[in-house]
């Protein structure tokens, strides 16, 4: 098992998705810059790097029908998939590494809190925007939420790296215009502050 894998498989397996510092009872920002997007509600949408979170279970009651997640570790996925019942039926799941996957069909959204920020590895951010191009339809909408600089220089335990503007539309390349930003100070199960800033592109056709 790859480095990164078993560490987020430890990390699903010894801690419950509740207490984790990432855990939000609801993603209110990514909701909103989802709403934003005014995508019909059958477009394909990805939560990329989604873990355990309840953004697909928003997402689908919300009459989202056509939603996906892609997470490392299978352990959290297993627990979102037991967390939804039936409704999980409804979903494509994949259990791989962001860096390496191959879309069976391209999304009207990227959405990604708190995974790009982990790639501290030049190659493999080029690898994940490239996964990315590939993965978005025309037009197609990117959100993604990093810590914000002045934030949290580790999650997890893991090196990050922080974003502003600049710095990520830098990163993605030409082929993505920056439409939107919104800050968010994320309060953890323990009580401690997080500076996020959530960044929504577009992809330009
Ligand atoms: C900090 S958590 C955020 C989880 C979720 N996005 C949320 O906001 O609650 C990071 C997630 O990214 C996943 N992850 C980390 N590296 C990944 C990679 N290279 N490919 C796919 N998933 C990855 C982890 O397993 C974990 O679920």
């Amino acid at each position: 098992m790859c480095k990164t894998k078993s560490h987020w498989e430890t990390v699903y397996q010894t801690k419950s998705p509740l207490t984790v510092s990432w855990y939000q009872k609801e993603p209110s920002v990514s909701l909103q810059l989802i709403h934003h997007t005014q995508t019909k509600h059958d477009a394909p949408i990805i939560d990329v790097g989604g873990g355990a979170s309840v953004l697909i279970d928003y997402l689908s009651r919300d009459g989202h029908t056509n939603l996906a997640v892609l997470d490392i570790a299978p352990t959290a996925l297993a627990y979102a998939q037991n967390r939804l019942g039936d409704e999980a039926n409804n979903i494509e799941w994949f259990a791989t590494d962001v860096t390496a996957f191959i879309s069976p069909h391209p999304f009207s959204i990227w959405h990604d809190r708190a995974v790009f920020h982990f790639l501290t590895d030049k190659t493999d951010r080029q690898n994940y925007i490239e996964v990315m191009k590939h993965s978005l339809l025309p037009n197609g909408h990117i959100i993604i939420a990093a810590f914000s600089i002045g934030g949290p220089t580790k999650c997890s335990g893991l090196d990050i790296i922080q974003y502003d503007a600049k710095k990520i539309a830098a990163e993605l390349g030409n082929g993505f215009k920056l439409v939107e930003q919104i800050n968010e100070v994320h309060i953890t199960p323990t009580a401690k502050e997080q500076l996020f800033t959530y960044f929504r592109f577009i992809k330009k056709s």
